[in-house]
């Protein structure tokens, strides 16, 4: 196991082109969709689907609730393309693999990814079913020497030391806001952390994160919005907070990846209008 195990622009170069050769659509906005999120990619119409396992160098996701799938269609008539189950670090791929899909997004032509996730929400203000908007993050596995970027660096990607401030687009954290609103969802905005997993946290550890800023914690997204934005993606993410995350010792509740998939159907029709709607904005954008 290597912890770099970088893809050399050539070989994503080959699996988008694998993809284009296949499907007649040039999607300009790349979706991953979170745990219990998958049901997003089952809206597109004129849908070329690809399984992980048929497309050549690509990894397979191996997470119970996320499905394996780079799926091309159209979502209220704009061309995405969604990967419907991403890879995690606690299935053992370094953070590069993890974050590869992207550079093939970037490659196939997309200039926009759209993140979702599940995740925990540690601001007290946040129940679960709510969104959260992500405007920055904090990237707890960056502090401890890993990064999807180390290693040798391609310039037709981006450059060596790209920079993080306003990672998340403002913009489209002001139009998600009022989409929120439109359609009556709780919304809020917010600083996420992803730490590896796959185990939850202990009291004392969401203690921690809760003193340092952070509002929701997960196990994805930083090292994709990294690479993204390494490359010049402009990026909107947003999280479904699947549990509270209890800062209490007294408190008896217990996180579970159940809870977590659950949540995500239950909020299924909403979800898929807001996502469809923040597609119809950015692509007027
Ligand atoms: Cl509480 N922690 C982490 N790391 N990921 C989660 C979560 C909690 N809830 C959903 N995903």
């Amino acid at each position: 196991f290597s912890i770099i195990e970088a893809y050399p622009y050539e070989t994503i170069d080959k699996i988008a082109n694998f993809l284009l050769e296949r499907t007649k659509l040039r999607p300009k906005i790349g979706i991953i969709c979170g745990s219990g999120l998958g049901h997003l990619a089952d809206n597109l119409t004129d849908a070329d689907s690809f399984s992980y396992e048929d497309i050549p160098n690509f990894p397979v996701s191996t997470v119970e609730g996320h499905a394996g799938k780079m799926i091309f269609g159209l979502l209220d008539g704009i061309p995405v393309m969604c990967m419907q189950g991403r890879f995690h670090y606690y299935e053992g791929y370094s953070l590069a693999k993890c974050a590869m899909p992207v550079r093939v997004m970037k490659l196939v032509g997309c200039t926009h990814l759209i993140a979702t996730n599940a995740a925990g929400g540690l601001n007290s203000n946040y129940n679960v079913g709510d969104i959260m908007i992500v405007k920055d993050h904090i990237n707890i596995m960056g502090f401890a020497g890993n990064s999807p970027l180390q290693g040798p660096n391609d310039t037709r990607f981006g450059s060596r030391f790209p920079p993080m401030c306003r990672a998340y687009d403002p913009e489209y954290i002001k139009v998600a806001q009022k989409v929120g609103e439109e359609i009556g969802m709780e919304i809020h905005t917010g600083v996420y952390i992803c730490v590896g997993g796959p185990n939850y946290e202990t009291v004392a550890e969401l203690k921690m994160w809760k003193l340092l800023g952070v509002d929701a914690v997960g196990m994805s997204t930083v090292h994709e919005v990294i690479t993204a934005r390494h490359c010049d993606m402009k990026v909107f993410a947003f999280s479904l907070i699947t549990n509270k995350c209890e800062t209490e010792y007294e408190s008896h509740e217990e996180t579970n990846h159940d809870d977590v998939v659950t949540i995500g159907l239950k909020r299924r029709d909403l979800l898929t209008k807001y996502v469809t709607k923040m597609v119809d904005e950015i692509n007027e954008s």
